[in-house]
């Protein structure tokens, strides 16, 4: 009989979204009137941008005549698209790519579980705690880790702390690690990296040979000025660090599914027999052998968002869910509950009323208030005590949770 990979059995749990999901489809069936309000999985609400959508119908009737017809485009994504990104997004922030360095995907979900791909197992890897749990996931599914323990840490992994203390910025590992996984704007905390704190991160990269994994997906809901959209902004990253950019949020393309993973030339790694290679060059070979390309009228709608009208339509949205970050913010710190995030991100990061559980707190507050967010210790052992609300819902119902978790406590 066929082997299984047995270190999908070493996860401690099913992923967390499908689990919330589980919960309140319960909760749903014994309680058919409640109107359940979803602040949990991050997922957009607001439809696609006119722009957007109008060049999307456009490339879809290109696949309809002769001359406009595409096939297969290049596994890396058209250059059309890569070079609009460079020049709309990464240009304005003073970092110059090359298009040969962006890769064009589906997602960034799968490109923060794929790019492990190129990475041998015996690098060491540290991961924030809380984080979104893909990080860690994928690395016990590829046999990086040994047996979590009894707190849900594996053995193997450097686990970074972001707590209350260090402002959810994790200190730098006293150990030596390979790979580094940060996250600004942070999911879940909703905090924000700033200058100095990524200047150091890619100064002990640099010193340790270490590659930075930055997701950067939601960089487009940064309202802080000075705060980096893009590690590339500093000094040294082009040498350490491999960058994963999204459309699901900025653009609403959750269901349409687009992101980017930009890999400059001089990130290098070294062989068995340690000379180095370019790990741009793996992720290209990688890229070509496992991907055709992201669809051509998703690519075409991706442009599009770039496009003068799709990006003030875009910012538009980005906009009015900040309002709703800030809508709860205000309303959960009137009520008495502590919140982190809300400003340079859409997540607002709580600690739960009452010194409750997270989990707890999720029960109570999907049975008494009929809201739906995500338990804190679903991200990890540091996150429990702690609560995360997602801005994306349209703001009716934010409004009308919000007023129903001041109610329940009493301000
Ligand atoms: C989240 O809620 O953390 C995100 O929506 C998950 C994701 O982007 O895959």
């Amino acid at each position: 009989m066929a082997r299984i990979n047995d270190n999908y059995l070493k996860l401690k749990a099913g992923y967390l979204f499908p689990e919330i999901g589980r919960r309140v489809r319960e909760f749903s069936a014994a309680n058919p009137t409640a109107k359940v309000i979803r602040l949990g999985i991050g997922d957009v609400t607001q439809p696609l941008a006119p722009a957007v959508l109008k060049a999307f119908h456009a490339a879809i009737d290109d696949l309809g005549t002769t001359e406009n017809f595409a096939g297969y485009g290049p596994e890396q994504g058209y250059e059309w698209l890569s070079r609009t990104i460079i020049d709309k997004s990464y240009k304005p922030l003073g970092v110059e790519l090359k298009s040969s360095e962006m890769f064009i995907s589906d997602g960034s979900k799968c490109d923060c579980a794929n790019i492990l791909d190129i990475f041998a197992l015996d690098n060491v890897v540290a991961i924030g705690d809380p984080v979104y749990p893909v990080y860690n996931d994928t690395n016990v599914m590829v046999g990086r880790t040994g047996e979590a323990d009894d707190k849900g840490y594996y053995q193997g992994v450097v686990y970074m702390p972001c707590t209350e203390e260090n402002g959810f910025v994790p200190a730098l590992p006293k150990e030596k690690v390979d790979i580094i996984y940060l996250c600004s704007p942070n999911n879940p905390t909703g905090t924000v990296a700033t200058k100095e704190q990524l200047t150091a991160w890619v100064d002990y990269a640099n010193a340790n040979g270490s590659i930075i994994f930055f997701d950067a997906a939601y960089e487009a809901f940064i309202t802080t000025p000075g705060i980096p959209h893009s590690i590339y902004e500093i000094e040294g990253a082009r040498q350490c660090a491999i960058e994963f950019r999204s459309f699901s949020k900025t653009a609403g393309f959750t269901g349409v599914r687009c992101g980017l993973v930009v890999i400059p030339e001089e990130v290098m790694g070294t062989t068995a027999n340690g000379e180095k290679f370019s790990f741009n060059k793996l992720w290209n070979r990688r890229t070509t052998t496992k991907f055709n390309g992201t669809s051509y009228p998703v690519q075409r709608a991706a442009a599009a968002v770039y496009s003068d009208a799709g990006w003030a339509q875009v910012k538009a949205t980005i906009d009015y869910y900040m309002d709703n970050a800030r809508i709860i913010r205000e309303g959960l710190t009137a009520a008495g509950i502590t919140c982190y995030g809300g400003v340079d991100s859409p997540y607002i990061w709580l600690k739960t009323p009452d010194a409750m559980t997270s989990w707890d707190f999720f029960d109570k507050l999907l049975n008494e208030c009929h809201v739906v967010g995500t338990p804190g210790s679903g991200f990890g052992p540091s996150g429990e005590g702690y609560f995360r609300l997602s801005a994306f819902g349209d703001k009716a119902s934010v409004e009308t949770a919000v007023a129903r978790i001041r109610e329940k406590w009493g301000k």
